[in-house]
């Protein structure tokens, strides 16, 4: 990495785990946590994939914490509620490595929260914040979402997004590729946790895979994202037979 390259925003972050820490209590019982050593960054996209619970969503929330996110999410400037507990104590124990350029704007999307930032806006901020008309509760989960990936995100930036393909359909996976791309190109930086096969296939970007055994880089054409889904389409109907046959231990 160009030490004086602008971009990443966010070099690397590492653990200093001190003596008030219990690696047998959440979050730092996570093997992902408890093992973690550094994380360095892609200068464009960091994808963060794994099993379901392998502890995606608490590092990235630990991250967008320590960097001064609110924890529901949303812009640099909400600061919502603190609703997370015991996952922000991992925050105080993150150390982070950052450019001497900061980004000029900040948003952090949690999958499960974007609903809590939409009343939100809506409510406090209303017009100011010309997503234009309906508000965002008027629109679906998916449009709201393209709606402040379109309108809000800005070049400069510095974006934490957990699971946003959640909301959207496959078109519109492809259509946030090409947003993605072109916020890129304007001097922005992702970190994105997905389990997409459409958005991981990005090429600027590094993939982390998060397993029992750490955290560790793999390339696109080794994830078990494009391997399964790839199987899957490509033998659906004897796969469906496969799975659906009748368990012929039971009763
Ligand atoms: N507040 C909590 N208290 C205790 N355990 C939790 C809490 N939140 C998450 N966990 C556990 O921590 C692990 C990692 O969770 P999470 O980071 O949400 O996984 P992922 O985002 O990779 O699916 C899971 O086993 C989950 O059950
Ligand atoms: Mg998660």
């Amino acid at each position: 990495m160009n030490k004086f390259a602008a971009k990443p925003y966010l070099q690397r972050i590492w653990p200093e785990f001190g003596n008030d820490v219990d690696l047998s209590e959440f979050p730092f019982n996570v093997p992902a946590v408890r093992d973690l050593q550094q994380i360095e960054f892609h200068a464009d996209v960091t994808f963060f994939v794994g099993e379901n619970g392998s502890g995606k969503s608490t590092i990235l929330e630990a991250i967008a914490l320590a960097l001064g996110f609110g924890v529901e999410g949303g812009p640099m400037s909400i600061q919502l509620l603190d609703t997370l507990g015991e996952r922000s104590a991992l925050a105080r124990h993150i150390r982070m490595s950052r450019s001497f350029k900061r980004p000029k704007y900040g948003y952090f999307m949690r999958a499960e929260s974007f609903f809590n930032v939409a009343t939100y806006m809506d409510k406090e901020i209303g017009a100011s914040w010309s997503y234009g008309v309906p508000a965002l509760h008027a629109r679906s989960h998916g449009e709201a979402f393209m709606s402040v990936l379109l309108n809000k995100f800005r070049s400069d930036g510095l974006y934490l997004l957990d699971e946003p393909e959640a909301a959207l359909s496959p078109n519109r996976q492809l259509a946030a590729l090409r947003a993605i791309d072109q916020l890129v190109q304007q001097r922005s930086q992702f970190i994105i946790v997905t389990h997409s096969p459409i958005l991981l296939a990005y090429p600027n970007a590094k993939i982390l895979a998060f397993d029992g055994s750490g955290i560790s880089e793999i390339a696109y054409e080794d994830t078990e994202h494009l391997a399964v889904t790839r199987d899957f389409l490509n033998h659906y109907p004897r796969r469906l037979e496969q799975l659906l046959a009748p368990d012929l231990d039971s009763d």
